[in-house]
């Protein structure tokens, strides 16, 4: 059957693979890339569209867009620093509002709103997925080593809404998943800083993250959805 796929986040390192890996799939019949700086294609099956996850007008007019329906949303965006800007706190005395108020508004709200706007274009009938980047450290049982509070606050409060939106889902589209998923520790610009001390053998690039990532996705039921799984498939508790 011939998918439609959007990815959010397509300039992104995850975001990327991701996007590379379906465009080779020839059951993907139309994939949107969205960035904030719209990436120019050849293939007429991909189609680029710009948003930005604080301005829910541009996720809107995105939805607009796409032909519907769309039988996965993969959700790539997120944010651990940002020069000049927030950096994961070692210790309480670091937190800042601001610091904070931004890693929500990218970790957390933007991908609602996502939610908020894309959710209605799923299939009733059939399988389709919403999948969004969260991370281990978001888990609030899995937490012993503390620190980087903000990130991981917002990954712990985007997995509380995807679980709230799963429910919510369920009702009018008893097929459809909504999942959260664990790269594992992936090469990217967002990983680079803190990669000393991973092992080479679990430090994994974009693109073998991005085929496991898949996998997952393939192989997730409509009685999982809600949860959050990491890159082998195992799930990660809240
Ligand atoms: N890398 C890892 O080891 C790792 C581990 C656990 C979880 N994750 C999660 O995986 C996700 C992707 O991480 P990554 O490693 O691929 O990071 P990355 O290479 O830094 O990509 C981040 C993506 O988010 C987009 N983004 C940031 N702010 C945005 C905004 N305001 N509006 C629209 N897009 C925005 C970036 O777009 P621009 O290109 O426009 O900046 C980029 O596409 C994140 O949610 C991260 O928390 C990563």
């Amino acid at each position: 059957m011939a998918l439609r796929a959007v990815i959010f986040g397509a300039s992104g390192g995850i975001g990327a693979a991701v996007a590379a890996r379906l465009a080779e799939d020839s059951g993907v019949e139309r994939l949107y890339l969205g960035s904030r700086a719209p990436l120019p294609q050849t293939d007429a099956r991909l189609v680029p569209f710009a948003f930005d996850l604080t301005d829910e007008a541009s996720i809107a007019a995105a939805a607009a867009g796409v032909d519907r329906p769309v039988d996965l949303v993969f959700v790539g965006t997120g944010m651990l620093h940002r020069a000049g800007g927030p950096a994961p706190e070692k210790a309480y005395r670091a937190l800042d509002g601001a610091a904070m108020a931004e890693l929500f508004a990218i970790n957390t709200i933007g991908p609602a709103l996502i939610a908020k706007h894309f959710l209605p274009l799923l299939p009733r009938d059939r399988r389709a997925v919403f999948a969004a980047l969260s991370a281990r450290v978001g888990s609030i049982a899995d937490n012993r080593l503390g620190g980087w509070h903000s990130y991981r606050a917002s990954k712990a409060a985007l997995n509380m809404l995807l679980v709230t939106l799963a429910i919510e889902l369920r009702r009018t589209h008893p097929l459809a998943i909504v999942a959260g998923l664990h790269p594992g520790t992936v090469d990217t610009g967002l990983s680079a800083p803190f990669q000393r001390g991973v092992a080479p053998e679990k430090l994994f690039s974009p693109e073998v993250s991005a085929g496991y990532l898949l996998d997952v996705i393939s192989n997730l039921s409509p009685a999982e959805s809600g949860g959050i799984f990491a890159w082998d498939g195992a799930p990660v508790p809240y």
